[in-house]
């Protein structure tokens, strides 16, 4: 909505006054904000306390009977008893068409909103503004990088690349859906001494039309056999060695497959022409089979980036730095910087091996510093588990005694561990797995209740969909530090605060509009007079409340606050269900409440995409 079509649609409601604009306000887009204004400013002429003071410190409640905007007098830091001022304020404050109540409540001040204005607002502004509803601009010209996912090369995609990706994706999506320009990164696992023996492996055990028919699986089933041979050869040759030291016998080791792995990774790091072109061709398989499997999670990356992109100049100028600042010391050949003066914890990070190869660490420095230089970033975000908090700590002090000023710039976004993630074929090992799996289980599900299976047109798509919606639901629904456990059974029901729930209830707004009869365009000059009823009311109020609860999770960085917020929102249209009849009902009154239908709608599926999901028609 623009500010003319505002103050118009204000002044039909017979509202006169300026709608002023505070810092961070956003009164076209977030109907509360036109409330905070109002009253901001109205209360500052009843208190003296300057506007903008009294606008930051407005809160949302949880319950409608403690009104829709509270003021815990507190938070202003005056000297008089708070209960005082907010009884004094709360008689002097002027009603008016937009607040219909102030009153004090001990030390708050509470405010109701007149409820007509607010259906006024709130449902056209939905209607009008769709996908857009609940956006903002906070974030316009600022750029920031999600970097997500990082699985690592021929190793398992476990639990915590599950995470980072979901957590990662909805981050990504949500600093768009704040007017930031984002840079989805994916910073594969795909360097380091494994990688020789991956490459040796290749050799051995490897072929081209498997490398090609399934390039993740296949380099993982090499790289587990070459692994098992290497062991057992360890094992042979300890055997062998113990025996002749029985026997008084010298013995004379054999070169050994980690030898061998050793030397060709020491290949690939000197930029070994013939092993970097192997290496090449292995890394872009595995990113064209993932490009298919992250487009069922709704996820596109800008860059795939990886630890065998940083330059060998970029981690040489870092040494540099490092050393010019004289934060490294030398320990036996090996390169370190020690971090316990500034915190214990911190320990001591290795930076180079003896034998001048680089680490995990030494090439997220690299990165990091040419991360800077190509996108000069306002914001970085690793999603990263929480086992890895040491290992970005060190990395952002590293930055920051390296005297980058950037340093400060760089967020690590945690979370806790997932239990029991498996699958049919038993414990997961990659992505497409756990989607196949999700699917499965979900087309199990679906099929319990035959009426309705027969019903859904393509039970395939719905099943992969839903199934993994029940997925990421259920990672996103708790704070993210917390642990869980993964269930299938609990994820995948229609009842209870699952990804199904969620689905259905988009599904059941869809088919209200099927069933009403009407277009969305008969709903267009609706009568929202006519939603008296108090579920109407609630269901208002909280729509009215998406956009702030796009900002908490902007704050907060936390997927709950959607999550949460959806289930709630749910709850409510649901218990309009009973009451708000469009069926059989006059054509004013049932485009009334199906326009509020149609918001709700909208709302839902904004908050879902926000997510990363895919609101479902029907089901
Ligand atoms: N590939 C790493 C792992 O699987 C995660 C990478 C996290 N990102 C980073 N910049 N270190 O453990």
């Amino acid at each position: 909505m623009s500010i003319e079509s505002l103050s118009s649609t204000l002044a039909n409601l017979g509202i006169k006054d300026e709608i002023k604009s505070f810092e961070g306000s956003n009164p076209t887009g977030n109907p509360f904000d036109i409330f905070r204004s109002y009253i901001a400013t109205e209360l500052a002429t009843v208190s003296e306390i300057p506007a903008e003071t009294i606008y930051s410190c407005l809160e949302t409640t949880s319950k409608v009977g403690n009104g829709d905007l509270i003021l815990p007098v507190p938070r202003l830091r005056l000297k008089a008893k708070p209960a005082d001022l907010a009884a004094q304020w709360a008689e002097k404050f002027p009603t008016s068409s937009l607040i219909s109540q102030a009153t004090s409540n001990g030390v708050f001040l509470q405010f109701f909103f007149n409820t007509k204005v607010l259906n006024n607002l709130v449902i056209p502004s939905i209607l009008h503004e769709q996908k857009t509803y609940g956006t903002n601009k906070s974030g316009a010209g600022k750029k920031v990088i999600v970097e997500f996912s990082s699985p690592n090369i021929a190793k398992p995609f476990h639990a915590g690349h599950l995470r980072s990706t979901i957590i990662g994706s909805f981050l990504a999506n949500l600093h768009e859906a704040c007017g930031w320009d984002v840079v989805k990164m994916n910073y594969l696992g795909d360097w380091g001494k494994q990688f020789g023996l991956l490459a040796i492996g290749f050799e051995k055990y490897g072929t081209e039309e498997e490398l090609k028919e399934d390039p993740i699986k296949h380099l993982y089933d090499v790289y587990v056999k070459i692994n098992a041979a290497a062991t057992a050869q360890e094992e042979e040759i300890k055997a062998a060695k113990e025996a002749a030291e029985k026997e008084g016998k010298t013995y004379e080791a054999p070169v050994t497959l980690h030898d061998e792995a050793r030397a060709y990774f020491k290949k690939m790091e000197e930029g070994d022409e013939a092993a970097k072109a192997i290496w090449a061709r292995f890394r872009d398989l595995s990113i064209s089979k993932y490009v298919d499997t992250y487009s069922r999670l709704n996820v596109h990356y800008d860059v795939y980036s990886g630890e065998s992109q940083v330059a060998p100049e970029s981690m040489q100028k870092a040494l540099e730095i490092m050393e010019e600042k004289g934060i490294v010391v030398k320990d036996e050949g090996a390169v370190l910087v020690d971090l316990t003066p500034y915190n214990k914890k911190l320990g001591k990070a290795i930076i180079q091996k003896k034998d001048g190869t680089t680490l995990y660490l030494t090439r997220d420095i690299g990165a990091a510093a040419e991360r800077y230089e190509k996108y000069k970033f306002d914001k970085m975000i690793y999603v990263v588990a929480s086992q890895q908090d040491l290992h970005l700590n060190q990395l952002f002090k590293i930055l920051e005694l390296m005297g980058y000023e950037w340093a400060s710039k760089c967020v690590h976004i945690n979370f806790g561990m997932v239990t029991g993630m498996s699958t049919r074929k038993g414990t997961a090992v990659f992505l497409d797995q756990i989607l196949e799996t999700a699917k499965e289980n979900m087309h199990d599900v679906m099929k319990k209740n035959e009426v309705k299976y027969a019903q859904v047109e393509d039970p395939d798509y719905i099943a992969d969909v839903v199934g993994i919606s029940a997925v990421m639901v259920q990672d996103m629904a708790a704070k993210r530090i917390n642990n869980y456990a993964f269930e299938w059974s609990r994820m995948l029901t229609f009842e209870g605060d699952t990804g199904p729930y969620l689905q259905y209830a988009h599904a059941r707004l869809c088919s209200v509009e099927r069933k009403s009869g009407y277009k969305s365009e008969d709903t267009m000059n609706s009568n929202y007079d006519l939603l008296v009823e108090q579920q109407a009311s609630d269901l208002i109020r909280i729509l009215a409340q998406y956009p702030d609860v796009v900002n908490t999770a902007m704050k907060t960085q936390e997927p709950s606050a959607i999550v949460t917020y959806l289930f709630k929102m749910s709850h409510v249209v649901s218990s309009c269900y009973d009451v708000l009849w469009v069926a059989n009902q006059e054509p004013a009154l049932a485009t009334a409440r199906l326009s509020l239908y149609l918001a709700a709608r909208q709302v839902l599926s904004n908050g879902m995409e926000l997510l990363g999901l895919k609101p479902v028609q029907r089901m």
